[in-house]
């Protein structure tokens, strides 16, 4: 059990008022709060042990070096993972999704072969294998997506061919809240030798993610979106497929030797973490790691899922409303329209109430277009929000239905 009235109090903005009101924040999914611990753990490295890593004899670069690497074990253990050399430090799940598919593309994808992504997928899952496809004459298929907003696993089995390469999927969807058979998707894919690569931005904050349990080949997610610091997130690969991959950016920690003539590559995870890391980022995150720790994370799933499923109840009742997102297994995101009145004026006249949700089509384009729909108002959840929170959502949606 969840004790939220005294874990609310480590989160300093939820004592915020907006236009006089208290906030109440409901874009987790974009990027959560943070807790002390946090906002502590950021101020104290700049004032201990603020030293470029990887590169000094002194003591304080040696030190933060330490913390660094620690913190890379904090990541690996947190996410299952069997060596601290398959997690690399990235800006975030966009960035580790970019090098990914610049890097594995370089060393697997021939023109003419395929990748195989789905109709759910956030941009940063998409375009990345756009620029790609493009210089190198690839071919992307995906995955349909249901009216309920499920992965159609028929229309996926019969995406495979011989040109098949890598399968790139969200574990869960930031629009429809769709956790997906992620198992299955990787079961699929090894039973015909193609690796699967996971965005697991929006699952890493909700729910246990063992990577090496999966199977999953790449992992990628974003320290922000998990109550850590922005501009660092982390890029899980399997240690045999990363040493196979060319690195994504030249100079500083991922080089072994330079020469004008032939330069010669680090080893992983250095050999993919060019300039100066955001160290004090790491640190911050590592942090956050040990917050939901001890929260416990199952306990965080099943307040959240609770709370989920009593805002999809209260939500309901609501004249004029239409849910995107029905499928079965969903977490902590709610999606909607309601009737003749536009999602920009739903988000602009909750957050005049202090209501904080995301209007709009959720970096998803490709989604939206085919459910046929200019945006959604989205509202998504932490382990920090209550019911009485969801109720004043509820209240706020009518009090605008009034109006309009
Ligand atoms: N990807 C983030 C969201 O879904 C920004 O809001």
């Amino acid at each position: 059990m969840l004790n939220i009235e005294s874990i609310r109090r480590d989160f300093p903005i939820l004592d915020r008022q907006i236009y006089g009101k208290p906030l109440i924040y409901l874009d987790n999914a974009a990027t959560t709060q943070k807790p002390q611990c946090v906002i502590d753990a950021i101020s104290w490295a700049y004032c201990n042990v603020n030293a470029n890593v990887h590169r000094g004899t002194h003591f304080l670069s040696l030190q933060a070096t330490e913390m660094m690497e620690a913190a890379r074990e904090n990541v690996r253990d947190f996410i299952g993972a069997e060596s601290r050399s398959g997690v690399l430090f990235t800006r975030g799940t966009t960035e580790s999704m970019n090098l990914l598919a610049s890097s594995f593309s370089d060393a697997f994808i021939k023109q003419g072969d395929e990748v195989i992504i789905s109709g759910m997928e956030h941009h940063s899952n998409i375009v990345p294998w756009q620029i790609q496809a493009e210089r190198k004459g690839f071919k992307i298929k995906v995955i349909p997506v249901t009216d309920d907003g499920e992965l159609d696993m028929d229309a996926f089995r019969s995406l495979f061919s011989g040109r098949t390469r890598i399968v790139s999927v969200t574990h869960m969807s930031n629009v429809l809240g769709t956790v997906n058979p992620i198992t299955e998707i990787i079961a699929e894919s090894h039973r015909r030798g193609i690796p699967v690569a996971v965005d697991g931005a929006q699952s890493v904050p909700h729910m246990k993610v063992d990577v090496s349990a999966l199977g999953a080949d790449f992992y990628a997610f974003s320290g922000h979106k998990i109550y850590g610091p922005t501009g660092i997130g982390v890029l899980y690969g399997r240690p045999d497929l990363l040493a196979q991959l060319p690195p994504y950016q030249g100079g500083g920690e991922m080089i072994k030797r330079v020469t004008f003539e032939k330069t010669t590559y680090n080893d992983i995870p250095f050999r993919f973490e060019a300039g100066t890391p955001d160290y004090v980022g790491a640190i911050a995150l590592a942090s956050a790691l040990d917050y939901v720790r001890g929260l416990g994370i199952d306990a965080i799933s099943e307040y959240e899922s609770q709370l989920t499923v009593y805002a999809r109840e209260r939500l309901s009742a609501v004249p004029g409303i239409r849910f995107i997102g029905n499928a079965p297994e969903k977490s902590s995101v709610i999606s909607f329209l309601i009737d003749g009145i536009h999602p920009f004026d739903i988000g602009t006249l909750l957050d005049r109430l202090g209501i904080a949700v995301r209007t709009g089509y959720h970096c998803a384009e490709p989604l939206m277009d085919s459910f046929r729909i200019p945006g959604t108002v989205r509202a998504s959840f932490s382990f920090y929000n209550t019911k009485d929170e969801v109720d004043a959502l509820v209240a706020g949606i009518e009090q605008i239905i009034r109006m309009f």
